[in-house]
């Protein structure tokens, strides 16, 4: 007999299309550690897939919800409008990379932040076509372009043809498996010139794009890094057309690459930019930040929605920013992202089976293969490592084209003696299953 009637109930009552990662119920946690129903501890590698980035249970997030919820849940910001949205634009707007004014609409999920921001591209630009990447990930949530613009089909598109038109598809710099059989950095970017010298001929020729939307890395993709020079001399071309850049930083954005923005590795300015899950710790909140010439064009009353920008998200989300910038969340990252490295650059020489260590920050990840000449995905491998890790006591969350990617999504807050605990803890469930 089952000890988790929740999974039975859930198997029951809850759609079939929502998948499971882990079949456990957890009922509380606390920074970096979760609990069962019973009783059994977890630490978190997961993070609700990068969203509570300042731990579970955050005391002073919790106050911070309290005090806003005993003052206002709601009146919809197209109605009336309250302090907390306008007090969190403005933060938003001034710590967004880039020095050009911005402005903000505030949303719920990633996928309604990316739906915006390419309704934004159209209306101001009038132009039609929108430039994706393969491997890339925008969103589910919805049925528009969050879904037409993400480049994997399984199992995000099954069933849904047909999607919506307009969206065109080029490869990801994923150096790891190049698809032009080059190395980085010697290849000098063949993949880019192949969209500037031959795409924009075959497909889609410029003046009829409105924007290009690309993951600095990609969260679902498996933490692939774009050459910080490949952003770089994407956003000059882009210029040269008068093609707008949206960053997708619903995943790598919040500190996890070790700055604020995975974006300001490059020393690029985004002209719309998308945030949403660590912005308020795991309340529904999401934020489309626009550079403001761009923003002032849009029409009066075609954009917003009853819930978006809740005052209490919106309170809870003031308060991350404020602890992101006092405690130097970022450079926490930096730091801790340096120790998972090494000790996963340590588990690359001793176990055949990891292909690449790659990732910014904490956002760090292996890629496991069943021979590193071939670099054959080691799919099953890598349910196994998860499953073997989840026993011992440690949650982590699988991702990439062939789903032989293990991420690594620990909140900044983490202390470093459980990040090591956790660490051990894939080591030893890496050496389970290869031996
Ligand atoms: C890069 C990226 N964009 C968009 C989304 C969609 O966000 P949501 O699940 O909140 O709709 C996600 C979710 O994982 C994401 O990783």
């Amino acid at each position: 007999m089952s000890t988790d009637p929740y999974i039975e109930a859930r198997n029951k009552y809850v759609m079939k299309g929502v998948a499971l990662y882990h079949p456990i119920t957890i009922e509380r946690g606390k920074n970096a550690l979760l609990y069962d129903i019973n009783g059994k501890e977890y630490i978190d590698f997961t993070s609700g897939i990068g969203v509570t980035t300042l731990g579970h249970a955050n005391s002073e997030l919790i106050e911070a919800a309290i005090t806003q919820l005993k003052k206002l849940w709601h009146v919809c910001i197209m109605v009336m409008n309250y302090a907390p949205y306008v007090e969190l634009a403005e933060k938003l707007a001034k710590i967004a990379p880039g020095s050009s004014e911005k402005q903000v609409l505030l949303q719920n999920s990633g996928s309604e932040a990316v739906e915006n921001a390419i309704k934004i591209a159209r209306q101001v630009t009038g132009r039609y076509y929108i430039v994706t990447y393969e491997n890339s990930f925008h969103g589910r949530g919805t049925y528009g372009y969050a879904l037409a613009t993400t480049g994997k089909w399984k199992p995000y598109k099954v069933g849904f043809d047909p999607l919506l038109p307009g969206v065109e598809f080029i490869p990801y710099p994923y150096c790891y498996r190049c698809l032009f059989k080059q190395e980085y950095p010697q290849c000098g970017l063949t993949c880019l010139d192949y969209v500037k010298k031959w795409f924009t001929y075959t497909r889609v020729t410029p003046e009829r794009i409105a924007a290009f939307i690309i993951e600095i890395v990609q969260g679902e993709g498996g933490f692939v890094v774009a050459p910080l020079d490949y952003v770089k001399e994407l956003k000059k071309f882009l210029e040269e057309n008068n093609i707008l850049l949206i960053d997708d930083e619903v995943q790598a954005g919040w500190g996890r690459t070790g700055k604020l923005w995975a974006i300001e590795h490059c020393n690029v300015e985004p002209d719309i930019m998308v945030t949403a899950k660590a912005i308020a710790n795991g309340l529904p909140l999401s934020a489309v930040i626009g550079k403001r010439d761009i923003m002032e064009k849009t029409y009066p009353g075609s954009f917003g929605g009853t819930y978006g920008g809740n005052p209490v998200s919106c309170a809870v989300a003031l308060k991350v920013i404020e602890i992101m910038l006092r405690d130097k969340l970022p450079e926490r990252a930096e730091r801790l992202g340096q120790v998972i490295r090494k000790r996963l650059n340590e588990m690359r020489e001793k176990y055949e089976i990891i292909g690449d260590v790659r990732g910014l920050g904490v956002m760090q990840a292996i890629e496991l293969v069943k021979n590193r000449k071939t670099k054959e995905p080691a799919t099953e491998e890598t349910i196994k490592v998860i499953d073997k890790a989840r026993e011992k006591g440690l949650l982590l969350l699988r991702a990439g084209l062939f789903l032989n990617v293990i991420r690594l999504h620990p909140p900044l807050t983490i202390e470093e003696e459980v990040l090591h605990r956790g660490l051990d803890i894939l080591e030893e469930s890496l050496r389970e299953v290869v031996r």
